[in-house]
């Protein structure tokens, strides 16, 4: 089967022999469509390391409480570790008529260790395993994206202090607002990704439960130790209840919440980026590292990254949508339909993963044309608030009536095709009298950015302060991933 091929597992014909595993009570064995539909090797593979850390942790605490021998255990953590080298260097075969990875390993220690191998499933079911080692699979998978997230956050500071007192046109409704500096739109970014990276880590306190030890779903007779094995594996604690142990995927259904919404930020950066490198625009270049050309139009130069980042958005979100949707149905406890929860969070871990290290790479290696964005930043009538404000604070005037004399004002520039700067001081007095020429001070560019001290403000003092202090906290903050704390 094709599908077979693509994953490189062994294809099981028709007739082939009932599983070794739990075939006890079949005679036959299945049908060739019924192994291509059930088997789910060719993507659960991605768990082996989480398998053999629980089939480890698990072993260890069976050996403990005396449920097998001391030389059992001995026995088997030996082959498990043989099994993860062979694993390593390529060498396992792994069976599509084995069906998944747990019982591939399982199977494997058997024919490497007879007797001590068949008694590691004491205790324990597949339905609790892979909970585990899908638990397992997906803190290690946000520990590496927060090291990304991290690295991405110092890029945008990094270039946010660059640009701090660099003008460009802040919009609304993509209209021409006030003037903002670079710096300041960056670091609006730093602070999405930042929640980001505490939605994620939120969603990585609340998995780091171990569910190991909830059996198929109703719990076990053997005098099993729950928190050795939740400890072992780096969990907080065991899940207290066993048929939401096995039954529940909603530490996947929450990280793909946590990617989806970190998607959506990476996506408006990356079409504010098309944007920004259109011609029309001209406010940012990116170099040939990061763009590519037209086969027929010799002068292009597009930002397919970008581009891509935007659209794996969407894949990403699909994969949150997808999930819910398979789970939403499933009566307590275990059903085989939640053997669908993992390549949508395989997938859209890659994606994250991805547009995240060209997002990196695009902030890193993006030019400024600040003359480009000066230029925009003071047309369109971008400080006509600084005037309106200016009536109100010198003149005394009620803002709303500050802000009817600014749009005669505008109306007026407007008609003449000339920018409020331009109109002359008998201009400005003809529609209020009281208005002198310390008014034309606040007009400019940089009279407007300056003046935004509030507190998170564009003046470039503030941005200035901002970088840095993220910068300083960033530094402060490990990431996980470095903590060594993996299974
Ligand atoms: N491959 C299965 C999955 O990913 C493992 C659990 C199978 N459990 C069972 N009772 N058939 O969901």
């Amino acid at each position: 089967m094709a599908a077979n091929k693509k994953n490189g597992t062994n294809t099981h014909q028709a007739g082939a022999p009932s599983n070794a595993q739990w075939g006890g009570r079949f005679a036959g064995g299945p049908a060739a469509i019924m192994q291509d539909i059930n088997a789910s090797i060719g993507f659960d593979k991605a768990l082996w390391r989480q398998d053999i850390a629980g089939s480890l942790a698990h072993a260890a605490m069976l050996a403990k409480t005396g449920i097998i021998s001391a030389g059992d255990e001995a026995q088997i953590r030996k082959g498990l570790t043989d099994i993860a080298a062979e694993i390593e260097a390529g060498t396992f075969d792994f069976s599509t008529a084995l069906e998944d990875i747990h019982m591939n390993i399982e199977a494997r220690l058997s024919e490497r260790i007879g007797e001590a191998g068949k008694r590691l499933h004491t205790a324990r079911s597949r339905n609790d395993q892979v909970a585990t080692d899908f638990r397992l699979w997906v803190r290690d998978a946000i520990d590496g994206l927060d090291a990304q997230v991290t690295a991405l956050l110092n890029t945008l500071c990094t270039r946010a202090l660059e640009h701090a007192a660099t003008p460009m046109p802040g919009f609304t409704h993509l209209q021409t607002a006030q003037p903002v500096t670079f710096g300041h739109h960056l670091l609006a970014y730093v602070e999405m990704l930042a929640r980001d990276r505490g939605r994620l880590s939120d969603a990585r306190r609340r998995l780091n439960e171990s569910p190991l030890g909830a059996a198929a779903l109703a719990g076990t007779s053997f005098p099993i130790d729950r928190d050795m094995t939740a400890r072992a594996l780096g969990f907080d604690r065991p899940t207290a209840n066993s048929l939401d142990s096995v039954s529940d995927r909603d530490f996947a259904l929450e990280y793909l919440s946590a990617l989806s919404i970190m998607a959506m930020h990476l996506s408006r950066l990356a079409e504010e980026i098309v944007i920004w490198c259109s011609a029309p625009f001209s406010f940012i270049r990116l170099s040939d590292a990061f763009t590519t050309g037209s086969s027929i139009m010799p002068q292009k130069r597009n930002p397919d990254a970008a581009e891509l980042i935007r659209a794996k958005g969407g894949r990403i979100t699909g994969a949150l949508v997808g999930l819910l949707m398979v789970m939403k149905g499933l009566p307590l406890a275990y059903a085989k339909d939640m053997q669908e929860d993992k390549e949508p969070v395989f997938a859209a871990t890659d994606a994250a993963a991805l547009s995240l290290a060209a997002m990196d790479g695009m902030i890193r290696d993006l030019s400024v044309n600040a003359q480009q964005m000066r230029a925009y930043a003071g047309a369109g009538f971008s400080t006509a608030t600084d005037l309106a404000d200016w009536l109100v604070r010198v003149l005394k005037l009620p803002f709303r009536t500050a802000h009817h004399v600014t749009g005669r004002l505008v109306g007026k520039a407007e008609a003449r095709g000339i920018d409020l700067s331009q109109l002359s001081l008998e201009d400005m007095q003809a529609e209020e009298a009281g208005i002198t020429k310390e008014i034309f001070d606040v007009l400019t560019v940089d009279a407007s950015l300056a003046s935004r001290t509030s507190f998170g403000g564009t003046a470039p003092d503030n941005v200035r302060a901002q970088a840095t202090r993220w910068l300083e906290a960033l530094s402060s903050t490990t990431p996980r991933s470095a903590e060594g704390e993996k299974a």
